[in-house]
């Protein structure tokens, strides 16, 4: 599997708290099947989760350094999780902020409760900039748990949406949990990824049932697609198929 979103960088954003965290974190996430992953620590304007990349860049290659000494056989890749503003393109530009391994593809947040006035507007000109938003936990927002049918707007928009393995055990609560059983029923997922934060995060005691029960719903080979062959084309910077394919 490849993971396209996860806090594994320590002591950066509400994530890995230390750099024994992290390993802890590599080592369970190689067992658990990954061969990939890609560090997106939060990037909030505003907040004190801003880019500090020379303190980014440090952590990654020490991390890197460890996988390689461990013979892990992972790989990490940079990007950000982003929370949704109008400056994301000249923080791209500047460098500030980084899409999934620098391709078309933006891991983008959302706030929970409200459905911004202009959050349509701002995508739209991403779009036409020739980037991917990539909707991280679509499931978690209560305006999409109240009107499924907001998120084929999304979709017409040519925006992807990345689900969260641990809400099928309600780690987020009912209403997470029923959108996300919505979603995977209706295909309406491109990508499943763990936004893993701690060693002690619930997906790592869980991750066989998760798993069991996610195929139950999809099956093995869609599975894959949404754990691998879809986040291996964002890492190459690849286009997806359309999706239900
Ligand atoms: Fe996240």
């Amino acid at each position: 599997m490849i993971d396209i979103h996860s806090h594994v960088i320590y002591e950066i954003d509400d994530g890995s708290r230390s750099y024994e965290e992290s390993l802890s974190i590599l080592k369970k996430m190689t067992a658990m099947g990954y061969k990939a992953l890609v560090c997106t620590p939060h990037y909030i304007t505003g907040s004190k989760y801003v880019a500090n990349n020379t303190n980014k860049f440090n952590k990654m290659q020490l991390l890197r350094d460890f996988v390689e000494k461990e013979n892990l056989n992972l790989h990490l890749y940079l990007g950000n999780e982003i929370y949704i503003d109008s400056e994301i393109e000249s923080l791209i530009q500047k460098g500030e902020i980084y899409s999934i391994n620098h391709s078309r593809y933006l891991l983008i947040e959302f706030p929970v409760s409200r459905l911004m006035n202009d959050l349509m507007n701002l995508l739209f000109l991403l779009r036409n900039k020739g980037y991917v938003p990539i909707i991280a936990h679509p499931e978690r927002y209560l305006y999409f748990q109240e009107n499924h049918e907001l998120l084929d707007k999304f979709i017409e928009m040519g925006c992807l949406f990345q689900g969260n393995f641990s809400c099928i055990i309600g780690k987020y609560g009912e209403h997470t949990k029923k959108l996300f059983l919505y979603m995977l029923k209706n295909n309406y997922y491109h990508f499943l990824a763990t936004d893993v934060h701690h060693e002690t995060d619930i997906l790592f005691l869980k991750f066989n049932k998760i798993k069991k029960m996610i195929i139950k719903e999809i099956d093995e080979k869609r599975f894959q697609q949404l754990t691998y062959t879809n986040p291996l084309k964002v890492i190459r910077n690849e286009s997806l198929e359309s999706l239900n394919n």
